[in-house]
């Protein structure tokens, strides 16, 4: 079965397919979901939101040392697009680029549909509501997997990352950013839960080589870039948040790789 067809199976609520799984029973995750629809629906509330579709993949191409031609033709996977996905930043700078066939998917993709800004998503695009960890292809459906800030809000990272191994083709590649903290700051952990409480999870830089390899993924590039050179301090933020995010910033770095299954000697 094609991708196409695997979606034909499924119920659909205007343009997003839904895949009713048992990941989203899960009582403690759906609280991070929650406060994440709260994080959505108060950014695109602020008069002063203006998304910038380019401006938020450029950081990303450009780690990756990839352009967006790199996506032409291929059968392609976001997951944990958030409202309007990397694909909208693409279109803007190539619609030719656009891959072949795209599912742009998110565990709350039916939520984003009712904000504005989902109309940013490329007409090309099959919106998809499903958790990462259950996703409903089969094996090696995808020439590229790609997730951007998304393996540190999922249920379960090791199921995550075990379920994007299974979809990618032996050749595939998968393209990823994730927020990490810096090495001394590991045993304040049960206090940054508290302060940062919409991540689940707070990887530092071997925290995350070592999930990678225990999924069965390579590294073959990747770049860590301090947070304050990319991240703006909101200017709505109150002076006790301005701080909160000087010293976040100082702290968290963005990792940026590109990972593909072991065992295939394929990269050049
Ligand atoms: C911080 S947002 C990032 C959104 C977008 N990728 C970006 O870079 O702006 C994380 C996204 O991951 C989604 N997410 C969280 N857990 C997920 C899961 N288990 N499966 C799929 N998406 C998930 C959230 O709903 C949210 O849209």
């Amino acid at each position: 079965m094609n991708v196409q067809e695997c979606l034909n199976g499924l119920k659909r609520q205007e343009r997003v397919y839904i895949l009713d799984s048992p990941v989203f029973s899960d009582p403690a995750w759906r609280v991070y979901q929650e406060r994440e629809k709260a994080f959505w629906t108060y950014e695109t509330e602020r008069p002063s939101y203006n998304p910038d579709p380019v401006g938020h993949v450029r950081p990303s191409l450009k780690h990756w040392r990839i352009g967006t031609d790199f996506f032409k033709g291929k059968t392609v996977l976001e997951i944990g697009s958030g409202p309007f996905g990397f694909f909208s930043g693409v279109a803007q700078i190539n619609e030719k680029h656009l891959p072949d066939t795209l599912v742009v998917s998110d565990s709350l993709m039916d939520f984003y549909q009712e904000l504005n800004v989902f109309k940013l998503i490329p007409d090309k695009a099959i919106p998809l509501k499903s958790p990462g960890e259950d996703l409903p292809f089969p094996n090696s459906s995808f020439d590229i997997i790609l997730t951007n800030n998304t393996i540190d809000h999922v249920k379960d990272c090791t199921s995550f990352l075990n379920e994007i191994k299974r979809l990618l083709k032996d050749d595939g590649y998968l393209l990823f950013c994730t927020h990490i903290i810096v090495d001394f700051i590991k045993i304040f952990k049960p206090v940054l839960k508290k302060i940062d409480s919409n991540h689940p999870y707070h990887f530092t830089q071997a925290e995350t080589d070592d999930l990678f390899k225990g999924c069965g993924f390579e590294l073959l590039s990747k770049a860590c870039i301090p947070l304050y050179k990319e991240e703006s301090i909101p200017i709505e933020a109150n002076i006790i948040k301005k701080c909160i995010f000087l010293v976040g910033f100082r702290l968290m770095r963005s990792l940026y790789g590109i990972a593909r299954k072991r065992g295939n000697n394929l990269w050049n």
